[in-house]
């Protein structure tokens, strides 16, 4: 899915950088509480995390694409997001920027599929001077194949491939708009 919204951004003109968490150094936090005094730092950051944050404060946009684990993301994820928790007493200021979540689940119903994935992400976001500004979710999806399936007259990998074209206008827009 990453993919396909990478692809979408790059067709409406704006340049992507394609990070798999499960390729980083990602250790899960041991709740050891030094981070909560100053200077917030984490005793584990000899990994990939502290990049990891780097590049997701620097970004204009980040979107995040994440299947359902029981429920809440899956390790990978789970593990950088609890890492963030280095962040709480020490948050970034200004403006925040937009991060968009895609979620996908192998079940077809259930209400809350999503709700756990959503709400970490939502909580997350801030901590790196971002807010959850869209989340999509497609439910149904086992495997590569059924991103070829038709949803509102066209396929779910080509209605990824319009929202990311979506976001790069949109940012492009902004961006115009901003320049005098
Ligand atoms: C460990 C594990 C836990 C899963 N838990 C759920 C779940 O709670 N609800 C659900 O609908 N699908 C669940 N699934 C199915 C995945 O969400 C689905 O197969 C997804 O497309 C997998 O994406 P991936 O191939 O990128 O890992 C689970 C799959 C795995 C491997």
């Amino acid at each position: 899915m990453a993919q396909l919204f990478a692809e979408g951004v790059e067709e409406g003109g704006l340049r992507c950088r394609f990070l798999a968490l499960r390729a980083l150094r990602i250790r899960p936090c041991l709740g050891c509480g030094q981070c909560a005094r100053p200077p917030h730092a984490c005793p584990l950051s000899g990994d990939d995390a502290e990049a990891l944050f780097t590049e997701i404060m620097a970004a204009k946009l980040v979107f995040w694409a994440a299947p359902v684990y029981f429920y809440g993301l899956p390790a990978h994820a789970k593990s950088c997001v609890d890492r963030a928790q280095r962040f709480w007493n020490d948050p970034p200021s200004g403006p925040a920027r937009p991060a968009v979540a895609g979620l996908v689940a192998g079940r077809p119903r259930g209400e809350q599929l999503f709700t756990g994935a959503t709400l970490g992400l939502r909580y997350f976001f801030p901590l790196l001077g971002r807010e959850l500004a869209e989340t999509r979710c497609w439910r149904g999806m086992e495997e590569p194949g059924d991103w070829q399936k038709e949803e509102n007259g066209c396929s779910r990998a080509e209605s990824v491939r319009q929202w990311g074209r979506q976001w790069a206008q949109r940012l492009t827009e902004d961006a115009d708009r901003a320049t005098p």
